[in-house]
């Protein structure tokens, strides 16, 4: 089974849409689009009746809503219903989650706090913004890092997981680990500065991995010919 990114011409890319309950990471320089693009995901599967997970490590509920709030692609409104549920790591449940930073107490617990979390509720789509705040929340520990991606991979969830890349010339373990990896770029041409995403793997699936135009438009990111039907 397949579902849609709720990102106009993104799906054909990866043949007709994401498989389910598998992991994906999302990465790209600051700016490229890589919150924006798990809102649509998000607010795509609210409109499914999809039950959605939203980790922020650094924004607020509000502040995600202030941002995405200029899109019609309804990820307000999809935060009002109980579909949604958002979790950010510095409010109570969400230290509850993953501890502060720096504190020794049961880091490994997160694993099993947020895994339990996602089937017990029979959460349909994950969204984790993003891995450069869980690594410092986790004090850099691999191995802890590794278990959480392990045990994400096999909830039964479809889950983005957004990695910066903080250094641009090494890949993550989450790059090697996931199931698919999505980059979105920004990148400098003659013409100034163009944006682009490229499917760099999915697993299973026949992709085109050359890197397609990515428009901002009214109704959030599109892909190529599909940015200039929705601009
Ligand atoms: N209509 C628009 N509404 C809001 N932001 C827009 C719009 N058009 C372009 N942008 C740009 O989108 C960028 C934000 O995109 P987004 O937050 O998805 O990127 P990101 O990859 O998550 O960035 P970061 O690494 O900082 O988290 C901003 O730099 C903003 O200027
Ligand atoms: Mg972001």
């Amino acid at each position: 089974m397949r579902v849609s990114s709720g990102v106009p011409g993104f799906d054909e890319l990866v043949d007709g849409g994401l498989p389910t309950d598998r992991l994906y990471v999302v990465s790209g320089p600051p700016g490229s689009g890589k919150t924006t693009f798990c809102s649509q995901f998000a607010a795509q599967g609210a409109r499914n009746g999809d039950d959605v997970l939203y980790i922020s490590m650094h924004e607020t509920k509000a502040g995600i809503r202030e941002d995405m709030a200029g899109y019609e692609f309804g990820f307000d409104r999809a935060l009002d219903t109980d579909r949604v549920t958002f979790l950010d790591s510095f409010s109570a449940e969400g230290r509850r989650f993953f501890g502060l930073p720096g504190e020794r107490r049961d880091r490994s617990g997160v694993t099993n706090r947020l895994t339990g979390f996602i089937n017990s509720r029979d959460i349909d789509r994950v969204v984790f913004d993003s891995t450069m705040l869980l690594r410092f929340l986790l004090d850099d520990d691999e191995d802890t890092m590794i278990q959480l991606l392990s045990s994400l991979k096999r909830c039964s969830a479809t889950t983005l997981l957004i990695s910066e890349m903080t250094d641009p010339s090494a890949y993550a373990e989450e790059h090697y680990l996931a199931h698919g990896v999505v980059f979105m770029h920004n990148y400098l041409e003659d013409e100034g500065m163009r944006r682009g995403v490229q499917v760099l793997k999915m697993r299973g699936t026949d992709i085109d991995t050359d890197i397609k135009d990515l428009e901002f438009t009214d109704e959030g990111l599109a892909v190529g010919s599909a940015a200039t039907v929705v601009r």
